[in-house]
């Protein structure tokens, strides 16, 4: 958990916020970090260069050039020293310039040759931070792969009450920690993960589909990125969103969708976890039309069987891949997790009960029983799907003689 040595980039842009970046700067340093400043021209209106630098005990980067004697100030160079970069305050100005590449001030160009992670704190007013300008910016930057350290809620500068107050110096340094402690583990390491319902046409406006919201399979793809995996995650129908950038998301639709996916991807993988709630039938034909109601008749449907992704998947795997399954059940939990691990040809099963309050489809909390085909069995407390997804890895990879 050490900032010790650790080379960052602190960006400044033109927010009264631009106060805190003093407080972060001597915190960082107090940490054992180098700070190199980058502070845009409305940056420079809310805090003096003097303070900045005599805190940071190096020249604040600004222009282009230096005024004495025209030496040319490289982004380049300052992309590749960098383990870090963090925009503390970003503005809605910066957010929008970084998001579309438009490089007027060195803390953008600084920005663009960034080889480093990158983090902002936004700072603004809470209907700017609201505005869908906005947000689309934050969207945009997020698939990009920078990290959005969410603004505190609280009074602004407007004395209007509200989101948009940078987060606090010791916050952003926290989360700027956890970010070098986490553990890498899992580098060099290829990942498949499968997420979400999956959706059978019943015609062009009606599926057949279940309630799962993807969030567990979400939880294993931004924790096996966090520790270093490359991750490829085939989704079902979600509403989330990733944050990592070393995942990979495939999106689909139904069971055969997914299943195509999973087999393309898997013969390349270490590892596969299949979290998604594949529906096991489909309707034989995709009525081409809406199917009108007819008074008074019911409707019967033809469903007929959906591949078994996970039996595949057990049926080509080599020696070497390490293959993980879950199991939701509503009775007789511990005995048909061990089948299905048997008749599927899974290393573990992840089994999670649908009596257990707080576990299972839609919640942000799991309660689990890791099972292995070794004949080892954990379990856990209710927990947090991030800790959850933490639990199973830690289990997974450190009881496994097949990879390690
Ligand atoms: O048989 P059941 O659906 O309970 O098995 C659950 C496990 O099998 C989960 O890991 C799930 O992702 C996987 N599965 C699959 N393809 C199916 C059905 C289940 O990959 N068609």
């Amino acid at each position: 958990m050490s900032l010790q040595g650790k080379h960052i980039v602190l960006g400044i842009s033109g927010s009264i916020a631009a106060y805190k970046s003093a407080v972060l700067t001597r915190l960082l340093i107090k940490k054992g970090a180098e700070v190199q400043i980058v502070i845009t021209p409305a940056g420079r209106e809310f805090i003096t260069s003097v303070t900045l630098s005599a805190l940071s005990g190096k020249p604040v980067v600004s222009e282009f050039f230096a005024q004495g004697d025209g030496t040319w100030h490289s982004h380049v160079e300052l992309g590749l020293w960098a383990d870090l970069m963090v925009v503390a305050p970003a503005t809605a100005a910066t957010l929008g310039k970084m998001a579309n590449g438009i490089a007027d001030n060195m803390l953008i160009t600084t920005y663009l040759s960034m080889k480093a992670p990158v983090f902002v704190a936004p700072a603004m007013d809470l209907d700017m931070f609201q505005h869908i300008t906005t947000q689309r910016n934050l969207e945009t930057l997020q698939r990009d792969g920078v990290r959005i350290i969410d603004p505190a809620t609280g009074e602004l500068a407007s004395h209007l009450e509200g989101k948009g107050r940078m987060e606090e110096p010791e916050q952003i340094v926290a989360i700027l920690e956890q970010h070098f402690s986490e553990k890498s583990d899992l580098a060099g390491k290829r990942i498949l993960i499968t997420a979400g319902p999956t959706y059978e046409r019943i015609d062009p406006v009606r599926f057949i589909g279940n309630f799962s919201s993807g969030k567990m399979g979400f939880a294993l793809a931004e924790e096996c990125a966090a520790r270093g995996a490359e991750v490829w995650l085939i989704t079902g129908p979600t509403a989330l969103s990733l944050s990592h950038p070393a995942i990979r998301r495939i999106d689909v639709e139904s069971a055969g969708e997914m299943h195509a996916a999973a087999l393309q991807t898997f013969p390349e993988m270490d590892m596969a976890i299949l979290s998604a709630a594949v529906a096991d039938y489909r309707p034989e034909q995709m009525a081409k039309r809406k199917i009108k109601r007819t008074e008074g008749e019911g409707l019967s449907l033809t469903l007929i069987p959906n591949p078994d992704i996970a039996a595949a998947l057990g049926h080509i795997k080599r020696e070497g891949q390490l293959l993980i399954g879950f199991a939701l059940e509503t009775d007789n939990e511990e005995v048909n997790a061990l089948r299905k691990m048997e008749r599927k040809q899974l290393d573990f099963i992840i089994l999670n009960s649908l009596r257990d309050e707080g576990a299972g489809f839609g919640h942000d909390t799991n309660k689990v029983t890791i099972l292995s085909r070794s004949g080892t069995k954990r379990s856990f407390e209710l927990q947090t799907k991030k800790e959850v997804a933490r639990n199973i890895i830690d289990t997974t990879f450190s009881s496994s003689q097949i990879i390690y």
